[in-house]
């Protein structure tokens, strides 16, 4: 009888653990707040823009790791208008306000694993929300075929260490630049990669490097 198993090659194989990313998504957060978890959309923009204006100057600032006010034009653009080759762009809104923005997460390719960054509104965090937007960007970024992804945040941002610990994340000091720490999660199946030599491959981390999900130096 033929084996429905596939005979093991050296190539990379498939991904093996894909749970399909159903968006939108509806969760109820903590506090009883239902919230819908959906990907952006081209008329999103404003509503991005404000979101990012009503952030407290320290929420932004642990997001874009600067003092910025609002979202430069040319970033606006890119975030409403992700390349679905290798980026995504997730928002939630309140069940009843869909057209209202509280929270965001992103990943966007950058070399050899993605890039991914979150914010919620500060009235909102700490029900669950940025916890549900990351686990829905994985299932995305998984379904995408992506299989390893970072985040360089603020070596005193605990809110997003303890987040990342509790969903799995490597953290490491970056020893370019003290006052970060990378975060990194591999997507695909680990016991298999190693199983047939891949090890995981995790970039220097290099703050002076162009981000996809920052925006650019002046
Ligand atoms: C980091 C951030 C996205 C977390 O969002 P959130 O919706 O508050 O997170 P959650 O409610 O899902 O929290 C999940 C877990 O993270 C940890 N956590 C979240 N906020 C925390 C805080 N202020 N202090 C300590 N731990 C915290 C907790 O372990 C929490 O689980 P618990 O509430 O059961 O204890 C939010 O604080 C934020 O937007 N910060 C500004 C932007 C930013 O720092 N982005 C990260 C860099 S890109």
């Amino acid at each position: 009888m033929a084996s429905r198993i596939e005979p093991r090659t050296g190539t990379r194989p498939r991904r093996l653990r894909v749970t399909p990313a159903a968006l939108p998504a509806v969760v109820r957060l903590r506090g009883g707040s239902t919230v819908v978890i959906r990907r952006i959309g081209t008329g999103d923009a404003q509503a991005l823009q404000q979101f990012f204006r009503d952030l407290s100057p320290a929420s932004r600032y642990r997001r874009f790791l600067r003092a910025i006010r609002e979202l430069p034009d040319d970033m606006l653009a890119r975030f409403t208008h992700p390349d679905p080759a290798d980026e995504a762009v997730l928002v939630a809104s309140p069940a009843h306000a869909w057209t209202r923005i509280i929270g965001m997460a992103q990943y966007a390719a950058a070399g050899d694993s993605s890039e991914i960054a979150v914010a919620v509104a500060d009235a909102w965090q700490r029900q669950g929300l940025g916890y549900q937007l990351l686990e829905s960007l994985l299932n995305v970024a998984a379904d995408a075929g992506i299989e390893r992804i970072h985040a360089d945040v603020l070596a005193d941002n605990h809110a997003m260490r303890q987040l990342a610990h509790k969903l799995g994340w490597e953290i490491a000091v970056n020893p370019a630049a003290s006052f970060l720490v990378r975060m990194t999660r591999t997507l695909a199946h680990e016991e298999y990669d190693r199983e047939l030599g891949f090890a995981p491959r995790l970039g220097t981390p290099n703050p002076q490097r162009m981000s996809p999900v920052m925006p650019s130096a002046r």
